[in-house]
């Protein structure tokens, strides 16, 4: 839990007491410590640092401009795979040249505003895709660098929804039609195609599917090179974990010490995509028991967060840790989660207030007892919780607030039901 911390029975973000925040910026809030987000981007760094990398944080797993500044700030560059995520990039400041563009479905209007931008890079999912890129680089007379995304068929061993690196799933092509688009496209003059890139899933709680898919994408670059084709870049993507339970997830060095031996010395500029394994940990949802019931054997936690806020339980049955804010002494959880065996809890579903079954923040949890009024934090939210909520049930998004030592701001106004109408026309 970082930053969030138990004093005294009450839950705070650095040294702010949660309750303050929710007094002044009402539930539900999506709550960030800045200290917690730039300590796991500086472990990653450190820890990758023997591969001089360009770290692009992947913009989709947290996408404020206020705390994509501070990564940009630090170094870091973005991975995007929109013209959304290209804009939030560039209005945070980021290094256009540490910008790397993924994504099947890349339309004209985002690859001409992504050479407008003059990113870094290009990753190439399809040769279809790669064909239109040359044919708009041609006819704008620009030269372009591109990776290839592969698709090594290594399983990361994680939900089916976020396994992207198996041969079934629609990201990148295939190790053998790999070398059949090298041998069509790889000499172009418009397109450089000077790389590999992958991005195997998400999140890889293990560091072998990364060993397994780095081995066979330098089989392809060794068999590549010695056809000729000029490699001097290999993207690794994402997908490095963060605690949601408890301690689940290896730490940066842990990845970096599999990883780092096998990359070094290729004589390759390195680009590393982590979102969740930054992000994550940095946010908590903050929400608020509106009422409490019982049906049949089941008790629920109606809450005034629901699945339009956070979608994961929902969506991949994640598992988030859960705990009241303010619970009093006793029930001080174990900082790493898992604190179902404290005495005088009680099983509950944690439900929001949307019209759907699959509405849960969790299910089956020992929690201290709550009552109405009670503030309850949804930990390990700073990663796809924002960035994937949703106006489900017409339900204004929630508000955005950073915290920094003793002092917090909110970095994104709760939406109003005017905002719900403002696009709309008539
Ligand atoms: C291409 C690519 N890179 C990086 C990531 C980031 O993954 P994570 O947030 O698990 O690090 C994703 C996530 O879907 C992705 O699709």
């Amino acid at each position: 839990m970082d930053d969030f911390i138990y004093h005294d029975g009450r839950l705070h973000c650095e040294r702010i007491p949660i309750r303050q925040i929710a007094e002044k910026s009402g539930t539900p809030t999506f709550i960030y410590s800045r200290a917690t987000l730039l300590a796991h981007y500086d472990r990653f760094a450190a820890a990758f640092a023997p591969l001089s990398p360009t770290i692009c944080f992947s913009i989709k797993s947290c996408a404020n401009i206020n705390l994509c500044r501070l990564l940009a700030e630090r170094g870091s560059g973005f991975d995007v795979v929109s013209g959304g995520e290209l804009f939030r990039a560039m209005q945070s400041n980021a290094d256009p040249q540490k910008i790397v563009f993924a994504g099947v479905g890349k339309t004209d209007a985002e690859i001409n505003a992504a050479i407008n931008a003059a990113i870094g890079l290009f990753n190439i999912e399809s040769p279809a895709e790669l064909e239109n890129l040359i044919r708009i680089a041609a006819s704008r007379n620009a030269t372009i660098r591109a990776a290839l995304r592969i698709n090594p068929d290594v399983d990361p061993i994680t939900h089916k929804h976020t396994t992207t690196g198996k041969k079934e799933t629609k990201f990148g092509v295939d190790l053998e039609m790999a070398r059949a688009v090298f041998d069509q496209f790889g000499r172009d003059k418009y397109v450089k195609l000077c790389g590999l890139h992958v991005h195997i899933g998400s999140p890889v709680n293990t560091v072998e599917p990364y060993i397994a898919a780095v081995r066979r994408s330098l089989e392809l670059l060794t068999t590549l090179r010695a056809a000729g084709f000029q490699l001097d870049t290999f993207d690794l993507g994402g997908g490095f974990g963060a605690h949601y339970r408890g301690s689940e997830a290896p730490d940066a060095a842990t990845y970096a010490a599999a990883i780092v031996p096998l990359l070094a010395n290729q004589g390759l500029k390195i680009i590393l995509e982590p979102g969740r394994s930054i992000a994550a940990n940095a946010g908590v949802l903050l929400t608020r028991v509106l009422y409490t019931k019982q049906s049949g054997t089941r008790r629920f936690a109606i809450v005034d967060a629901g699945m339009n806020d956070l979608v994961r339980p929902a969506l991949y049955d994640a598992h988030h840790f859960i705990w009241p804010a303010e619970p009093g002494p006793q029930f001080v959880p174990n900082p790493r989660g898992e604190s179902d065996s404290i005495p005088g809890t009680i099983e509950m579903d944690i439900v929001g207030p949307v019209c759907e079954t699959g509405d849960f923040l969790g299910r089956a949890r020992k929690l201290p007892p709550v009552q109405r009024g009670d503030l309850v934090a949804v930990f390990t939210a700073g990663a796809y919780g924002m960035t994937m909520s949703s106006n489900y049930n017409s339900r204004p998004r929630a508000a955005e607030v950073l915290v920094e030592g003793d002092t917090f701001r909110a970095i994104r106004r709760r939406e109003t039901y005017e905002d719900l109408v403002a696009a709309e026309i008539g």
